[in-house]
């Protein structure tokens, strides 16, 4: 059996964890379980599923602090980062737990008299849930949460960069409660676990696919749920726009962009990009913002720093060919070096042994245009772009031209700027005078176009992920009534006068 060996990016010779992984036929087999286990966890009245997400919420509360550590040894999140990340999931437990009392459905009145018509909310089946490393428990939880609650089996293919997270989440949500049958984990690589979905498919095992990654995988997971005539839930990359206008207070923009673009070391897909400046404020903006990056403290993520290693070698060698990008119009900023921070390209004031792990410099692009393949192109790690616009069309058409669409932040201090710039963005999330990132987790989350199909997460919007209208009518007249048919009479009873004038 293969295995999956995790290593703590910030001391490569700390293995942190080695798992089993599966083949597809293994993964068809948790599908099996969880078709299994699924009716019986339907049938439990909604409240008490609420209940059980309850303790699970407790439960991962009361490891906190030992569950973020983990994030950070596995992947290298700060660990100031990860404790958010952990409260992220048990704030959509604490949203989540009253949900089980509400699952609301309508009633809705009928064309006819003596009959009634209602609606009711019901689970999909069983969903398998495919995640990334960047955000290895709190993303997972928007899915197995809501999924769980609205009464489905999960099978979770976490990512291969972050297994020891995924096993100490899955323990918390079986010692909360959950049953061991409608909670599966499978450890795997990405085309094994598409084959096993696939079989699963297949077989009729699966019934909703919910991926968070790259764009590219995106495509082929929607592709291959819409063969199956299923939508697929789709939260995929991003090249979110931080536009800056010319009356925006620049100190405040500059701390989000310092935020957006670098917290988790530019490995969110709500990073920033791009920030995009009006031009009477670009030179001070590029400047002040050069600063801020050149004295931002990077290292360590078990200390108090702005972002810590990479998440893995793939990511580090990614980031080279995010810097191949650069070109010779550009100008960069941000750091006494580029690419990777070792003792011979040291970085000023790091934190700790940067040869230890995949730590590498921040980087600064000025000069991008919409041309520029930095423009168009996600680039997941600690490399953001800053460009120029002179009126409000040019800021907007580059902020929505790279096709992504998932989040957008403006900086202004004119309301009407504000919602002009709310109503032209294409992006799913917009923050006004905020980072592009640190979205909460009881408001819609997604994106359109390169970034997702229209899916959202979070909140009651994730409701029609994971649940299917069922609409139900009860005709007690004691005779067939017929509709379309029978009412035109009740109509036609009413004096109407179409040719009456005031
Ligand atoms: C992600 O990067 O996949 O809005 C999710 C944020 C976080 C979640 C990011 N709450 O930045």
């Amino acid at each position: 059996m293969p295995r999956i060996t995790s290593l703590n990016p910030a001391d490569l010779s700390d293995t942190v964890t080695q798992v089993d992984a599966v083949d597809a036929a293994g993964l068809v087999a948790a599908c099996h379980f969880a078709r299994g286990g699924q009716p019986a966890w339907a049938n439990m009245p909604a409240p008490l599923r609420g209940r059980v997400i309850a303790q699970v919420g407790r439960l991962v509360e009361a490891n906190k602090e030992s569950l973020a550590a983990l994030v950070t040894r596995e992947i290298g999140k700060p660990y100031a980062e990860a404790l958010g990340e952990v409260q992220e999931i048990v704030d959509t437990c604490d949203f989540f737990l009253g949900e089980g009392r509400r699952l609301y459905g309508q009633t809705v009145p009928s064309e006819m008299p003596d009959k009634a018509l209602f609606t009711f909310r019901m689970p999909v089946g069983v969903a398998a849930i495919i995640t990334a490393a960047n955000f290895p428990a709190a993303v997972p939880s928007w899915y197995l949460v809501p999924a769980l609650l609205c009464g489905n089996a999960v099978v979770w293919k976490p990512s291969e960069s972050a297994p020891a997270v995924a096993d100490a989440l899955a323990q918390l949500f079986w010692h909360g409660g959950v049953p061991r049958d409608v909670l599966h984990v499978v450890h795997a690589d990405g085309p094994t676990a598409f084959d096993g979905i696939s079989a699963a498919l297949d077989e009729g095992l699966v019934d909703k696919i919910g991926f968070t990654g790259s764009t590219a995988v995106g495509r082929r997971i929607g592709e291959l749920a819409g063969r199956h005539l299923q939508s697929a839930c789709l939260e995929l990359g991003g090249k979110n726009p931080l536009v800056v206008a010319a009356d925006a207070d620049l100190d405040l923009a500059v701390e989000g962009a310092l935020f957006s673009g670098f917290g988790s070391a530019g490995q969110r897909c709500t990073s920033m990009g791009t920030a995009f400046v009006h031009t009477s404020r670009y030179d001070e903006f590029v400047q002040r913002f050069a600063t801020a990056v050149s004295n931002a403290v990077i290292g360590d993520p078990t200390r108090d720093v702005l972002y810590g290693p990479l998440i893995n070698e793939t990511y580090l060698s990614n980031f080279g060919k995010w810097l191949d990008m650069v070109q010779g119009h550009h100008t960069v900023h941000g750091s006494t070096g580029t690419g990777r921070i070792t003792a011979g390209n040291p970085r000023e004031g790091f934190v700790g042994d940067p040869e230890t792990g995949l730590y590498v410099h921040p980087t600064v692009v000025a000069g991008v245009q919409a041309d520029d393949a930095l423009y168009a192109q996600e680039t997941f790690g600690p490399l953001v772009g800053v460009g120029r616009w002179d009126t409000f069309d040019e800021a907007v058409a580059l902020a929505n031209g790279h096709g992504y669409g998932l989040s957008a932040a403006i900086y202004t201090r004119d309301a009407a700027t504000a919602f002009r710039f709310r109503e032209r963005s294409s992006a799913g999330m917009v923050s006004i005078n905020n980072s592009t990132s640190g979205a909460e987790a009881h408001l819609p989350f997604g994106g359109n176009g390169l970034s997702g199909n229209g899916s959202r997460q979070s909140g009651i919007w994730v409701l029609e992920q994971f649940t299917r209208w069922q609409s139900m009518n009860w005709d007690y007249a004691g005779t067939l009534q017929k509709a379309q048919m029978d009412n035109l009479g009740l109509v036609s009873r009413l004096d109407a006068d179409p040719t009456f004038r005031l």
